[in-house]
Formats: C-alpha cells, sequence, structure tokens
C-alpha cells in the first residue's frame, strides 16, 4: 500500500477561457456562446439573446481581464506551488466562425505565450478543446452539433491546436462535462456542450442523443489524430460526475439509481469502451429514434478511445422510483430529490465529500483507467473585511474533506490518480449562473456581479492554505 501521494501528483487549479479570459471581441476573436448568454442568479436562469445585443449584461465579456492580466496571475499559481494549470483554447479564438478556412494567427499566439508563461515555472498546461464556447456562427448557421458537418469544423480546430502546441501540452480533454446535456429540460446544458436551440415541441431527448453521438464521434477522431500527431499526448474525456444514490434500499429505488447512473454516465462507456452499451440500443429501438449513426461512425469510436477519464465533482444527488413506471426511464431535470444527510451551498448543491471517494471507486471499477479530478470546488459568497482579509474557511473546509476522501481512494482503494485541480483557482465568472459572486477561487477579483469593480487581486486565507497542501504532497491539510 502506497504511503501518501504520488510525487508526480499533478497539483493545480482549474479554469475555462471563456469565464476569465474577457477580451471577447479582441484580435480577431468570434463571437462565441458564452458571449451571448447574460447574467443571471441563484434563481434566474441566464437568458440565451439572439446575438450579443445593446443594453444586456454579458459577463463573459470582460470576465476578469485574464487575457491582458495572465502573466502576473500565473505568477500567483506558481506562488501556490501550482504543477498544473487547467484552461481551456477559446475556440471562437482559433476560429471566429467555425468553419473558416484558416485558424486566427493572432489567437494561436496568445496560447504559445500563455503555455510559456507556465512553462516558465514548470506548470504543466492540462487543455480543455471545448469548454462551453463554441463559435456562436456554428449555432446561427449549421444548429451547432444537431448538424454533422460540425465535427468537422471541432476536428480541424483539434488538429490545428494538437500539431501548434504539441510540444508544450501533454494532457488534453475534448469535451468538457458532455454528459451535462442529459439534463435536456433546461436550455442551458443542450447549448453550452452542443450548441442547441430547442423549438417548441421537439422531442429533446431524441435530439440530444444525436448530438451528443456528434460529439462522441468529433471526440473519438480527434483523440486519434492527436495520437498520430505525438504519440506521448495524453488525451482523455471530461465527465461531470454527480453519484445518484438510491433513496432508500427498496429494490425499486436501487435498479431507479441504478438506471440514472447509466443514462448519465453512457458518455464515458463510448469514449472508453468505444461503443454504445446494449442498453441504450434497447432503449432507441423501444423508442422509436431514428439515430443517424453510421459503420463509419462506429469504426471511428472503436479507433479513438481516451488515455484518462478527466471529471468535474461538486456534489451527489439522489433518486427514488415512482409508480408504475415503464423500464425506470430517467428525466435529469425533473427525477431527482434531495439527500436528506447532506447540507447544501447558498447555491443548493449537496456537499458530500465520501461522495468523491465513491466516484473515484465507481469510475475504476467501471473502467479500469487512470482518473484526473479537473474540477472540486465551492462556490460561495466571500466577504472583504476593513483590513482587506478574506477568511474563506468554508471554502478550506469544503476542500480538505475532498481531498482527505481523494486520499483514501488513493492510498487505501488503490485507485490511479493523475492530479487535482479545484475549479475557479481564481474567481471567475459562474458558468451556470453568469455570477461574479458565486465565488471559488483561493484569489479574490474586486469585481460584482453588475460588472462593478477594480478587477485588482488579493490573496484569500484559502491561498496560504493551498500553499501548504502543495508543498507537503497533501500531507497538511
Ligand atoms: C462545471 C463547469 O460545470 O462547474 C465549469 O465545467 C463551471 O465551467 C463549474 O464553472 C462550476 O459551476 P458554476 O455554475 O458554479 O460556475
Amino acid at each position: 500500500m502506497a504511503k501518501g501521494l504520488s510525487e508526480k501528483f499533478l497539483w493545480g487549479g482549474a479554469v475555462a477561457a471563456h469565464q476569465l479570459e474577457g477580451a471577447w471581441n479582441v484580435d480577431g476573436k468570434g463571437v462565441s456562446v458564452a458571449d451571448v448568454m447574460t447574467v443571471g442568479g441563484v434563481d434566474r436562469p441566464r437568458e440565451i439573446t439572439k446575438g450579443v445585443m445593446a443594453q444586456k449584461n454579458y459577463p463573459n465579456h470582460e470576465a476578469i481581464d485574464f487575457y491582458h492580466r495572465y502573466q502576473s496571475d500565473i505568477a500567483l499559481f506558481a506562488e501556490m506551488g501550482f504543477k498544473c494549470f487547467r484552461t481551456s483554447i477559446a475556440w471562437s479564438r482559433i476560429f471566429p466562425n467555425g468553419d473558416d478556412l484558416e485558424p486566427n494567427e493572432v489567437g494561436l499566439k496568445f496560447y504559445d505565450d500563455l503555455f510559456d508563461e507556465c512553462l516558465k515555472y514548470n506548470i504543466e498546461p492540462i487543455i480543455t478543446l471545448s469548454h462551453f464556447e463554441m463559435p456562436f456562427a456554428l449555432v446561427e448557421k449549421y444548429g451547432g452539433f444537431r448538424n454533422r458537418q460540425t465535427i468537422d469544423f471541432f476536428v480541424k480546430f483539434a488538429e490545428v491546436c494538437f500539431k501548434r502546441y504539441q510540444n508544450k501540452v501533454k494532457y488534453w480533454m475534448t469535451f468538457n462535462e458532455i454528459n451535462n446535456q442529459a439534463n435536456y429540460n433546461e436550455d442551458f446544458a443542450p447549448f453550452t456542450n452542443s450548441g442547441i436551440i430547442y423549438e417548441t415541441g421537439e422531442n429533446r431527448e431524441a435530439i440530444m442523443y444525436q448530438a451528443a453521438h456528434y460529439e462522441l464521434v468529433a471526440s473519438a477522431r480527434a483523440v486519434k489524430i492527436g495520437h498520430q500527431i505525438n504519440p506521448d499526448f495524453e488525451i482523455g474525456c471530461m465527465i461531470a460526475m454527480c453519484p445518484i444514490y438510491p433513496a432508500t434500499c427498496h429494490p425499486k429505488d436501487i435498479l431507479m439509481a441504478q438506471r440514472a447512473m447509466a443514462s448519465r454516465y453512457y458518455f464515458a462507456d463510448v469514449h472508453v469502451h468505444g461503443h454504445y452499451p446494449t442498453w441504450l440500443l434497447n432503449y432507441w429501438a423501444r423508442k422509436d429514434y431514428q439515430l443517424d449513426i453510421t459503420e463509419q461512425d462506429l469504426a471511428e469510436l472503436e479507433a479513438g478511445t481516451v488515455d484518462y477519464i478527466g471529471f468535474s465533482y461538486y456534489m451527489s444527488f439522489a433518486i427514488a422510483h415512482q409508480e408504475n413506471q415503464a423500464n425506470f426511464e430517467y428525466d435529469e431535470s425533473r427525477a431527482l430529490i434531495r439527500n436528506e444527510f447532506l447540507e447544501a451551498s447558498d447555491w443548493g448543491w449537496q456537499i458530500d465529500p465520501e461522495g468523491l471517494r465513491y466516484a473515484l471507486n465507481w469510475f475504476t471499477d467501471m473502467y479500469h483507467l487512470p482518473l484526473f479530478i479537473v474540477e472540486n470546488g465551492f462556490g460561495a459568497y466571500d466577504t472583504v473585511e476593513k483590513d482587506g482579509s478574506i477568511n474563506d474557511d468554508y471554502r478550506i473546509d469544503y476542500l480538505k474533506a475532498h481531498i482527505s476522501e481523494m486520499k483514501k481512494a488513493v492510498i487505501e482503494d488503490g485507485v490511479d490518480l493523475i492530479g487535482y485541480t479545484p475549479w475557479g483557482c481564481i474567481d471567475l465568472v459562474s458558468a451556470g449562473t453568469g455570477e461574479m459572486d458565486k465565488r471559488y477561487g483561493f484569489i479574490y477579483v474586486d469585481k460584482n456581479n453588475a460588472g462593478e469593480g477594480t478587477l485588482e487581486r488579493s490573496k484569500k486565507k484559502s491561498f496560504d492554505w493551498y500553499q501548504a497542501v502543495i508543498a507537503t504532497n497533501g500531507e497538511q491539510l
């Protein structure tokens, strides 16, 4: 049994381009799906507008202006001792319209500089290709991933990035939280994942399965090309992991939870095994969903399986069966219930550190691949005291409890874990609500939901705490 985490363990932090870069229309960048989403709130969904409109508040346009401040921000990450830094490449900085013939050189250069800055401090860049940042023109012109052509646009983008950064980036992921679109009754996840805006009366579920299929093919083709460009690449998928527990030990609740887990995580089956699970083929047949899946697609899925599973973990869910429920059918946006054993954040996210150990073991049992926790964190309101200090003990408590369970999974259970990158290592725009005041960072950014503030950075109490965690390789929590 290992005594502690490996010396090679990748401690770091995670962000996504659209949530911190800003500079939404600078140096040739095109409008992305994130640029047409307004600010929302805990009970107020973000509005998706038809293009950028005057008088609306689009928080991602400026975000925290990382585009112009990345050098000093990375210096702070280095001061915390980061071994890696996860971010994404804003697709519309490279292909402003998505279907452009040539990439935007200024956009490519920006990421060269950003990765060089990381490497200067021996910080390994961990890169997501598509993190809720599809060029909006692909939505308008092609319907996003409703359209098979979008596979080619994504693969071209991936190939350009793989070639350009092959000597700077080793760890890649294709689509961020690809499985969130299983939640197809909300508008947010299908739009940000696949660029889909539903029309009234459409069969959302069937459309989701089709779009997800095109994305899975796009991912598999990119994985294959990436490995040809550089056989040392480690290319993973990225799954949003919220374990779904049965509400009770009633056998029907157990079966319901099993069905829900299968529905939410079949994406990982395809990424890892290279084919669809039988239950899903039967489900489509029962529903009479005639999906566009060709023999060549199936061959591509087989040929482009991933090297590791990256996943986010914030919370767990629970589910109960309903009477007379045919085949335990699952609709994520309607079926989940509150777990009475868990507390929740101010945004209703149920806090469950042990669920992380469960998730790590579940993935290992299912897929036998290395894992990477590429997001975990506590969104909370922070208070700046008169002396400027920010005492975020609640964030330290959350992270401490999760890291402690993570260590048990690695040390006691033998899970193969590459690293840990807490989400939003610097305050940034919330993806779900568009708020600045839902903060995750070790570094505070002076900006509020209305967009006011100096953008000045300051260290929170958790900054020093995380620095010590990294310095002791997780021994001192
Ligand atoms: C994940 C996303 O869903 O959770 C991130 O990959 C997101 O982009 C994070 O920011 C936290 O969610 P939120 O809604 O609090 O920003």
